[in-house]
């Protein structure tokens, strides 16, 4: 859906002392901790709640509409009410939104992404990315019969405790560079967590090897997050990924590539763009269309350990939501609509986003950068390289740049992640983007201001 160049400014109406958000939240906040079950989207004073979205655009309680770069988390690539996804949905409520039995739509999604990933031999589905992250870890243990993981520094994973770890760290917790500490990023996690799980440092090979060496008879599985927006997207090495491949399969350990969200990046997701070839792959998020969704895939002989007739090895699964037809019908619609051509105009879309932002933050001498690739792009708070975790700074002014700058940019009418996480959807053109970087020249003009 194509929408028109809307230039507006000032869409802080949610700040004022009588309006429907602050009203809102002061009723949420007894009710749920934080005034939102999704905890990310707690920034100061409070957030924005959506009333409604179309196309690109998310109008909040106030009135107030906002070009939508986050698109739940990444989740929605055709933006919002998508009109064939939509139908897809609405024609499946039609026949009834869920069922015990397992239904056709769930097969139609299975199928349309083994065609386009060809490590996916077979596909399980969950609920969540979440759920997605924990099963194949518990496959990699009861293939491989070993139970500790490894997982890259400031990779994150969803929120399974096994994956809990190495992802908020700072320089007075986080370690040596070539063997990170696992420092753990949540409470309620049990304290022998942070033994079974090895944080490595990204694209550090001879670090890498080094405690493969140490730890590879130990693993079951690496965990890569082939685009990390905490570490702030930075780009794998040339050949990193084929490295992990081959040292993985020295050490028997299997390589998972959780592309819950780098699945944007083409019609075989970021192992298309950077190679790597997994045994397992996490799903999530866009194969679901909006609603919720996770999907574990890869070998069939990792895979076939869920089948009843596995033997002592079987991982028992359950799942009331697992493989639901609301889901499938709303994922297999969202990926019929994407071919190569509409991820290379994503692409060209993301770029012309990238350079924008970058050339934008050079002209008002704020020391940040867009960073990414595809459809996803990340602000991050420094003018220097990004290589891993490390390079992104943890220190209270980069973060309070970037909360300060998040908010200027709902002013200026553009919804960011208060991380800087960030996305296109194909409701884009170059109007609606370059409106966005409009609003991103006027958000720095608002923090030279202050
Ligand atoms: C790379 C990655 N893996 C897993 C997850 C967890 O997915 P979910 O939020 O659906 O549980 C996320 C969520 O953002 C993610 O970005």
């Amino acid at each position: 859906m194509k929408t028109q160049l809307q230039p507006k400014f000032n869409k802080d109406r949610y700040l004022d002392g009588d309006s429907v958000t602050r009203r809102i939240y002061s009723e949420a906040s007894p009710l749920i901790p934080g005034g939102t079950s999704r905890l990310h989207y707690v920034s100061d004073p409070y957030p924005i709640y959506a009333h409604r979205g179309v196309g690109c655009r998310l109008t909040d309680v106030d009135g107030d509409e906002r070009v939508d770069c986050l698109n739940n988390m990444t989740a929605l690539i055709h933006g919002h009410c998508d009109p064939d996804v939509t139908t897809a949905v609405v024609d499946q409520a039609q026949l009834g939104v869920s069922f015990s039995e397992p239904s056709e739509p769930e097969i139609a999604l299975a199928k349309l992404i083994i065609d386009r990933v060809p490590s996916v031999e077979k596909i399980h589905f969950r609920s969540s990315g979440t759920e997605a992250v924990m099963m194949a870890i518990k496959l990699a243990r009861a293939f491989t019969g070993r139970h500790a993981i490894a997982k890259f520094e400031g990779a994150y994973h969803g929120y399974y405790d096994y994956v809990q770890l190495g992802i908020g760290s700072n320089p007075s917790n986080w370690g040596e560079a070539r063997a990170p500490r696992s420092v753990p990023s949540s409470g309620g996690l049990s304290p022998t967590v942070t033994d079974e799980v090895v944080v490595m440092p990204f694209n550090d090979r001879s670090a890498v090897e080094q405690l493969l060496d140490k730890y590879g008879g130990k693993l079951a599985a690496l965990l890569v997050e082939p685009l990390s927006n905490r570490s702030g997207m930075a780009q794998p090495d040339t050949g990193f990924y084929e490295f992990l491949r081959q040292i993985t399969r020295q050490h028997d350990i299997l390589l998972v590539f959780d592309e819950v969200i780098a699945f944007r990046l083409g019609t075989d997701g970021a192992q298309g763009r950077y190679g790597g070839s997994p045994d397992l792959t996490t799903f999530g998020k866009i194969i679901g269309g909006g609603i919720p969704i996770g999907a574990v895939g890869g070998r069939a002989d990792v895979l076939n350990l869920l089948k009843p007739d596995a033997g002592p090895n079987m991982v028992l699964s359950g799942g009331t939501y697992s493989g639901n037809p609301l889901s499938a019908a709303a994922g297999r619609a969202t990926l019929a609509k994407l071919d190569t051509a509409t991820f290379a105009r994503l692409d060209f879309l993301g770029e012309r986003m990238r350079t924008g932002v970058n050339a934008i933050f050079q002209a008002g001498q704020q020391r940040a950068q867009a960073t990414g690739d595809g459809s996803l792009f990340q602000i991050v708070p420094t003018d220097q390289p990004i290589e891993n975790y490390r390079s992104v700074p943890t220190d209270p002014s980069a973060n309070l740049w970037l909360d300060q700058f998040q908010s200027k940019l709902l002013e200026t009418g553009v919804i960011i992640s208060h991380r800087g996480l960030s996305c296109l959807s194909t409701a884009m053109d170059e109007l609606v983007v370059d409106e966005c970087l409009d609003a991103f020249e006027k958000a720095v003009s608002l923090m030279r201001k202050t």
